[in-house]
């Protein structure tokens, strides 16, 4: 298990029965049931427990382009999926979209396709590191084959010639379900909508979400000059019938 060693500057993961850790703020000597340690250098740093982001930031190993809890934000508010979902991913890649979902739709069921045998292995790692096995089961497999599960209140889809995949997607949702394509050019978006619209798809919408930071330096405030920008498109629809 992990435990995050929070300080004003910087946050480090660290395991629970960790007894030094070396910062970039000096030494750190954790004792034993305390909740707030010191570094050599004088900064303080309390231990807690590790947030979603946490685990995204410090703990989970990244493979492949993951889709940011900003993306997989807009999933959870433009669905409106909830608790008890029966979900569809692919790939799973890191899983960080399977992991997010599962996190705030507990009890839940998702089903990660994934091709790569490294990536499954990757995606099982950080979902066990996680602890949402019970949630979220990796499953080695080409998703453009087939969906075998059915009646399926979300598929999400982050994998190149997506669009492939749409009639699949189609045919395993229940009435009311809803597909979302994550793609990160536009041309794999022309590609997709093109798809969904041969099928009986409602509500369909485009959408990218631009996050700016702003910067306070003494007196003077201003969005940031660099940072994350364009990460990918996202693509709702919803079955009608
Ligand atoms: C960009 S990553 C997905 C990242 C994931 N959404 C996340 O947030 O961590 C795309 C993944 O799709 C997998 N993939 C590509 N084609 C596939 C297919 N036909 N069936 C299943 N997985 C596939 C790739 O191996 C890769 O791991």
């Amino acid at each position: 298990m992990k435990k995050i060693l929070l300080g004003k500057k910087s946050k480090y993961a660290i395991d629970e029965n960790q007894k030094v850790f070396h910062s970039k703020e000096g030494v750190i000597k954790i004792q034993k049931n305390r909740k707030i340690v010191k570094s050599h250098l004088g900064d303080e740093f309390s231990i807690v427990e590790p947030s979603l982001t946490d685990f995204f930031e410090k703990i989970l190993k990244r493979g492949p382009q993951v889709i940011l809890p900003k993306d997989s934000a807009m999933i959870l508010a433009y669905t409106g999926v909830g608790k008890n979902a029966k979900i569809v991913d692919a790939g799973a890649g890191s899983a960080f979209l399977s992991i997010f979902l599962a996190w705030y739709l507990q009890p839940c069921k998702i089903i990660a396709y994934e091709i790569n045998d490294r990536f499954y292995k990757l995606a099982k790692e950080n979902v066990k590191k996680i602890g949402l096995e019970k949630y979220i089961k990796i499953k080695k497999a080409d998703i453009r084959k087939g969906i075998d599960e059915k009646n399926l209140d979300l598929v999400t889809l982050d994998l190149e010639g997506s669009e492939k995949v749409v009639k699949h997607a189609y045919e395993s949702l229940k009435i009311g379900g809803w597909l979302v394509v994550y793609c990160p050019y536009i041309e794999s978006v022309l590609k997709t909508i093109k798809e969904i619209e041969k099928y009986d798809f409602g509500e369909i919408k485009i959408v990218e979400n631009i996050v700016r930071e702003w910067r306070s330096v003494k007196s003077f405030t201003r969005p940031k000059t660099t940072g994350i920008m364009h990460t990918g498109f996202l693509i709702f629809a919803r079955k009608i019938k």
